[in-house]
C-alpha cells in the first residue's frame, strides 16, 4: 500500500480561518431561485413561499456569505425591477440565460431569505448595461436608515431596518466577451474605480470587489488585473478570482489534480496585485474573492446548445449531477482556498440550489444533497481558529494538465481557544494510501471523528430516487497514538478528521 506523511505543526500558520470563505451563490438563473429557494404551494414554503427543506439544508451546509443576483444575469439586471408589489413587477427578457425573468423575487425577499437561512448577503451591481448612479441607488435603497427618496420606498415595501450588506461586487465577469456590456479591463477599470469611489462617498466602509478573470485561462488573464488595479486600487477592497473545473475526456488523473490550477490562479493574482501595490506605493494589500468556483461540466452546456427554446421562466439549465469524484475535487479546492486564507478572504461555491448546486430539488417534491454537498458542510463545520499549511510528504503522479501531481494532499486548522484541530485530506490516487499525520505538536489527545467520502465506483451520485446513495462513513482505521494518527484513505477519496 502506498504511503504519505503530513508533519503539524503551530509554526506553520497561515491566518485566521475565514468564515466567508465558506461562502455561496445564488443567481437568478435556472431553478437557483424559482423552484430552487423559492416555491410558494410547495408543502414546505413559509408564507413567503421559501422552501423551508431548502432552508434547512442550507443551513446544514454551513453557509456563511451568499453573492446575488448574478453572475451573468446581473449585467442586464434592473434592480427596481424586484421591489414593491409583486403583482405589479415587470416580467423582463433574461438575455445571459436566455429566460424570461418573473421578478417574484428581488432584493427585498432576498435580504429575507439569507436572515432566515443565517447568511450573510453580498451583492453585485450591474456594470454591463448599467453605471454609478445606478449603484448608488441600490446602495442607498438597500442600506439607508431612511428619510431619503429610495430608503423610504424600502420602508414602505416591508423592509423597514436597513439590510446593511457590506460586501458589494463592482459587476460580474466584465473581461469575458459572453458578458452583456463586456468591456477592455482599461474600460472596466476605469468604470469601477469611478463607481467604487460614489460607493464609498456613501459609506467608507463598504467592502468592494472589483471583477477580476473569469477563468486562469483567459486571454487577459494577469493583464487584465493589473490594469484594473491600477485604476482601481485605492476604492476596492478585494480582486475576484472564479474557476469551474470538470473532467475532460475520461482524464480522471487531470481532474483529481486541479486545485493545481487553482493554486495557480490565487499565486498570480496575489504577485500581480501585490506588483500594483509596491508600484503605486501602496500600504494595503488587495485581497481575493474566489466568487465562483466549483465543478461545473460546462462542456455539457456547451453542447446541449447553451439556451432552451424560447424564453421560458425558471428552465432547468445546468443542473449537474455530481459523482464522488466530483465532491473529492470540491474538498480539494477547499483545501487550497483555506491554504490561502492570508489572501483568499472570501469565496463563493457556484451554485447553491439546482445549478451547479449542492442542494438539489423537485418543484413540490423533495430535495436532497449531492456529493458535494459533503466535503463543503464538514469543512465549514470543522474548520476553527488559524489555518495550518502543514509539510505533506507524499508522491506524485504525472497528469496532462497540470504537470506532477501530489498523491495526498492537506491543509489542517488549529483553534487555541478550544484546543481541537482538524486535518482535511484529499487521496488522489487510485491504491488506498497509509497515511501517518504527526500532531504533536497540537496537544491533542483524541479523534473525535473520521470521515471519509469515497466509493468503489468513483462516478456513484445522489439522485431524487436515490437521495442517500453517497454519504460520509467514519473511517474507522483512524488511529491515535503518543501524536500520531494512522489512517487508511481509500483511492479517490476525501477525509476530515477532528482532533481534541
Ligand atoms: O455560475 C454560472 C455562471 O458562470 C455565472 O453566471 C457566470 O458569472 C459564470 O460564467
Amino acid at each position: 500500500m502506498a504511503t504519505a506523511n503530513v508533519i503539524v505543526d503551530r509554526s506553520q500558520g497561515v491566518a485566521p480561518v475565514q468564515r466567508r470563505v465558506f461562502g455561496s451563490f445564488i443567481e437568478h438563473l435556472g431553478r437557483c431561485v424559482y423552484t430552487g429557494i423559492h416555491e410558494p404551494g410547495h408543502p414546505t414554503a413559509d408564507g413567503h413561499g421559501f422552501r423551508g427543506d431548502v432552508l434547512a439544508l442550507v443551513r446544514e451546509l454551513g453557509v456563511s456569505t451568499v453573492r446575488y443576483p448574478g453572475g451573468n444575469f446581473v449585467s442586464g439586471y434592473r434592480w427596481e425591477d424586484g421591489v414593491g408589489p409583486v403583482a405589479e413587477r415587470p416580467r423582463r427578457l433574461d438575455l445571459a440565460w436566455h429566460s424570461l425573468e418573473t421578478n417574484e423575487v428581488g432584493l427585498d425577499e432576498f435580504a429575507r431569505w439569507c436572515r432566515l437561512a443565517g447568511c450573510e448577503p453580498m451583492l453585485a451591481v450591474n456594470l454591463g448595461t448599467r453605471g454609478v448612479q445606478e449603484a448608488l441607488d441600490v446602495l442607498e435603497y438597500a442600506n439607508h436608515p431612511g428619510g431619503t427618496a429610495l430608503s423610504d420606498q424600502r420602508v414602505a415595501n416591508g423592509s423597514v431596518a436597513p439590510h446593511d450588506i457590506r460586501m458589494w461586487c463592482l459587476g460580474n465577469e466584465m473581461d469575458g466577451p459572453w458578458q452583456v456590456g463586456h468591456m477592455t479591463a482599461g474600460e472596466y477599470g476605469a468604470l469601477a474605480a469611478r463607481t467604487a469611489a460614489a460607493m464609498k462617498m456613501v459609506d467608507p466602509a463598504l467592502e468592494l470587489v472589483a471583477c477580476g478573470s473569469s477563468g486562469s485561462g483567459m486571454p487577459t488573464f494577469g493583464e487584465w488585473e493589473r490594469v484594473v488595479l491600477e485604476a482601481a486600487y485605492d476604492h476596492v477592497d478585494y480582486i475576484s478570482c472564479h474557476a469551474y473545473y470538470q473532467e475532460h475526456d475520461g482524464d480522471l488523473g487531470s481532474f483529481l489534480a486541479s486545485s493545481l490550477d487553482m493554486e495557480y490562479f490565487i499565486e498570480t493574482v496575489v504577485a500581480t496585485a501585490d506588483h500594483v501595490r509596491h508600484k503605486l506605493r501602496k500600504d494595503r494589500a488587495i485581497a481575493i474573492s474566489f466568487d465562483e468556483w466549483n465543478v461545473w461540466y460546462q462542456s455539457r452546456f456547451t453542447e446541449s446548445g447553451k439556451v432552451t427554446a424560447g424564453w421560458p421562466v425558471a428552465p432547468r439549465l445546468l443542473e449537474d449531477v455530481y459523482s464522488v469524484a466530483d465532491a473529492v475535487v470540491v474538498g480539494s479546492l477547499l483545501i487550497t482556498l483555506l491554504r490561502h486564507s492570508d489572501r483568499v478572504r472570501s469565496a463563493s461555491l457556484a451554485q447553491l440550489v439546482n445549478v451547479i448546486g449542492p442542494i438539489m430539488t423537485e418543484p413540490g417534491g423533495p430535495a436532497w444533497r449531492q456529493t458535494t454537498f459533503f466535503p463543503f458542510a464538514t469543512t465549514a463545520r470543522l474548520a476553527a481558529g488559524q489555518v495550518l499549511n502543514p509539510r505533506v510528504e507524499t508522491g506524485t503522479y504525472a497528469t496532462a494538465r497540470h504537470g506532477e501531481a501530489p498523491l495526498v494532499d492537506a491543509v489542517a486548522t488549529h483553534d487555541a481557544d478550544t484546543g481541537s484541530a482538524a486535518v482535511f485530506l484529499v487521496n488522489r490516487s487510485r491504491e488506498a494510501t497509509t497515511v501517518r499525520i504527526d500532531v504533536h505538536d497540537l496537544g491533542v489527545g483524541a479523534i473525535r471523528e473520521a470521515l471519509t467520502l469515497a466509493d468503489p465506483d468513483p462516478y456513484a451520485t445522489n439522485t431524487r430516487e436515490q437521495p442517500d446513495r453517497v454519504q460520509l462513513q467514519p473511517n474507522a482505521t483512524a488511529a491515535h497514538t503518543d501524536g500520531v494518527v494512522r489512517i487508511e484513505l481509500p483511492p479517490v477519496s476525501w477525509t476530515a478528521l477532528a482532533l481534541g
